[in-house]
């Protein structure tokens, strides 16, 4: 599994609210952001650096920040832990994660932490955190696998429904909450080239690693048979809604 490739993709999804984001933490020209959990470099290779902005990345795993090294040559990359930011208290203007929080055991400890190392008035953004309580599968054979994917991804310790707690955890985290929100679906038309490719089935074989007890292969290739034909057909439609939040940090 090429995950730069698929994390690029997530990247991908939002950009446009991230951009809109970032202008509306109102960043000074040469502001410093952090992002924690940067993971392969997918986010900070998609932020261009603006008017002298630096830009900073954690991990805690290794073979992810060489990777980010490469893609996002641009950030300075550490290795550290969410819940204790190897940065000095007040260090940025704006601390992000994408994907993060619903990876970690503490959350909520996460975004204290990233409350403790920005500055007074500056942001903190929780961004693409998913909630499959919310997904939308059609046509209605692949709800199995939809629960599939939800069994797995609490056997890997993921929460599955962060999306919906973000506004409640930036609360209590300490931030003056901005405001929330959930990415919007859109879809291009299918076009008559279309193979149906993605990465989705990919990821999902992936996850079903982690089950001691998953569905047989045949099983799962009967139900990407059936997702693919819909996409070709452009019956097909998935969406996990993704939510964001943004807060403030006050002295
Ligand atoms: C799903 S990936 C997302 C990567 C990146 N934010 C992106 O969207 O492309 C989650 C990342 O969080 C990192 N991570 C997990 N627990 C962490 C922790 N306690 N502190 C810092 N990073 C952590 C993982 O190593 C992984 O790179």
């Amino acid at each position: 599994m090429d995950w730069h490739a698929r994390y690029a993709e997530q990247a991908a999804w939002t950009r446009q609210i991230r951009s809109w984001l970032l202008k509306e933490c109102d960043a000074p020209r040469a502001a410093r952001i952090l992002e924690v959990g940067c993971g392969t470099g997918a986010v900070l290779a998609d932020t261009p650096p603006t008017e002298g902005t630096r830009l900073f990345g954690v991990d805690t795993a290794r073979p992810a920040l060489r990777l980010a090294t490469r893609n996002a040559p641009q950030a300075a990359c550490a290795q550290g832990d969410a819940l204790r930011l190897p940065y000095a208290s007040r260090a940025f203007d704006i601390v992000l994660c994408h994907f993060l929080l619903l990876w970690l055991p503490d959350p909520l400890a996460a975004l204290r932490e990233m409350r403790r190392v920005t500055r007074p008035g500056g942001c903190v953004l929780a961004l693409a955190e998913p909630d499959y309580g919310g997904r939308i599968d059609h046509p209605p054979a692949l709800a199995e696998a939809a629960a599939w994917q939800v069994r797995s991804l609490r056997a890997q310790g993921a929460d599955p429904e962060m999306g919906r707690k973000l506004p409640g955890l930036l609360r209590r985290a300490g931030l003056h909450l901005e405001g929330w929100g959930i990415l919007g679906a859109q879809q291009a038309a299918q076009r008559e080239d279309d193979t149906g490719e993605s990465s989705e089935w990919r990821v999902f074989r992936e996850d079903m690693r982690h089950l001691s007890r998953g569905p047989a292969e045949s099983q799962i290739a009967s139900w990407e048979r059936i997702a693919t034909r819909a996409h070709r057909e452009g019956e097909r439609v998935l969406f996990v809604p993704l939510f964001y939040a943004w807060g403030k940090a006050v002295s």
